[in-house]
């Protein structure tokens, strides 16, 4: 590890400016007023459900472990620490953290303004679930401010974005928004589970909360699932907590972690995902059989300059999506001829993935919503991992040759009505 500080990814640990630790520093070893000088260097697993107590209302830490265990609490401390704040709340999956966190700043009768352009389980949480209660939901074009501005209402109690989006990458400027929130006193959210504290810093930028999957890269080996609610607002932390006792919706020890034990690389992936991810993003950019590629380091992003401002080190995460010439049935043919990138839902692992996100993350979203935002039915989203990049490319041009040649060959009308989900033969996939 290099010694000198990087000062795009430094950032201070609680314990004051002098002991400012970099990003990469704080996801090995955590905050440092919390490092023990001896006891295991591994954080250990701590599965009981309960703890012994001394004498009635006597004990000195947890009680039972749906309010708080030891190793959920090391991954709150370094998860907090990444981002200047108090030990984050840990959830047991990334759409468990939003669930909470809407519980805790919304009431019947309030609004919210949320990016169109946004993971597909969000949109579902508003859309089928909070409208039920009585929460009301404006989906605006969030890449244009002004609309923003223009959503808001005396009800406004929040404005969630998600900056870059999945799956379309669209950016939003958070400082933009985040002047716009504050005077109207809402709080924004932002989901920052595609570059995460290593590559983006909403608090840092104004925004009052940072929501994340930890399923993805903050875990990045597909091995647990879990969620986190980072914030500086002390209060809005402890009532999150509460909230979370209430609803008993903690991330498992186990999977606690397993996540700990993820983060130590997260910036080291992220950092060399990312390299990666611009060579494979140009790549694309110049094939012949490529209609588009949406990536925020290539020099012809319509946001480049928010993705300058905004992203650190120059760096803009592993997550390209793309459409290839010859449409749906050409983007399903490729999806199905990958042989090293592997199909599945999910993106920000160590492992290179695809997915077709209008039958898979996107699914329940309605079509109209997808189409206004850009989300083709032949849009595919390919998440970046850390293999010889040499060997993506070649798995990713024999599978764009062979969608070329379908494409050539097929003499039948191509359907334009919605796709199919299920597999030909096997028994059909759930969305999830
Ligand atoms: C950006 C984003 N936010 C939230 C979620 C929900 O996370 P989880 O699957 O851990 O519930 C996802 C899942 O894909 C996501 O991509």
């Amino acid at each position: 590890m290099s010694t000198s500080k990087n000062p795009t990814t430094s950032c201070s640990t609680r314990t004051g400016a002098a002991k400012a630790l970099s990003a990469s520093t704080i996801a090995l070893h955590g905050p440092l007023d919390k490092r023990r000088p001896t006891g295991p260097l591994i954080t250990p697993i701590v599965q009981s459900t309960t703890y012994t107590q001394r004498a009635v209302g006597e004990c000195d830490g947890p009680t039972y472990s749906r309010v708080g265990n030891p190793t959920v609490d090391q991954l709150e401390a370094v998860l907090g620490a990444l981002e200047d704040a108090p030990p984050s709340v840990c959830f047991g999956t990334g759409l468990a953290a939003e669930t909470a966190l809407f519980l805790t700043l919304l009431r019947a009768g309030d609004h919210a303004v949320i990016a169109d352009a946004i993971y597909g389980g969000t949109v579902r949480l508003f859309r089928q679930v909070l409208s039920e209660l009585g929460i009301s939901a404006t989906f605006v074009d969030s890449s244009d401010i002004a609309q923003i501005a223009a959503a808001v209402t005396p009800r406004t109690k929040l404005v969630f974005i998600e900056t870059p989006a999945n799956p379309t990458l669209k950016l939003t400027d958070i400082q933009g928004v985040a002047r716009i929130t504050k005077a109207a006193g809402v709080t924004l959210i932002v989901d920052n589970t595609f570059l995460t504290p290593a590559l983006q810093r909403p608090l840092d930028l104004g925004a009052d909360v940072t929501v994340y999957s930890t399923t993805k890269h903050i875990e990045g080996h597909s091995t647990s699932l879990g969620g986190a609610v980072t914030s500086r607002d002390e209060k809005l932390i402890e009532r999150l907590r509460w909230i979370r006792k209430c609803t008993g919706n903690i991330q498992a020890p186990f999977n606690a972690f397993l996540t700990i034990q993820g983060l130590k690389t997260l910036p080291l992936r992220l950092k060399e995902q990312s390299r990666n991810a611009q060579r494979i993003a140009e790549w694309l950019a110049s094939h012949p059989q490529i209609e588009t590629v949406y990536y925020p380091g290539l020099k012809d992003f319509p946001q480049r300059e928010i993705a300058e401002r905004q992203h650190i080190g120059g760096l803009h995460g592993g997550v390209i999506s793309f459409e290839i010439k010859g449409g749906t049935p050409a983007g399903i043919k490729l999806l199905n001829s990958a042989k090293l990138c592997r199909l599945v839902e999910h993106v920000g692992s160590v492992e290179t993935l695809l997915t077709h996100p209008a039958s898979m993350t996107h699914a329940d979203v309605p079509r109209e919503q997808r189409e206004r935002v850009g989300l083709t039915d032949g849009l595919i989203r390919l998440s970046v991992g850390i293999e010889d990049p040499a060997d993506i490319i070649a798995d990713l041009e024999q599978a764009i040759a062979a969608a070329a040649q379908e494409t050539a060959n097929s003499t039948e009308t191509i359907a334009t009505g919605p796709i199919a989900t299920g597999s030909k033969g096997g028994v059909a996939c759930a969305t999830r």
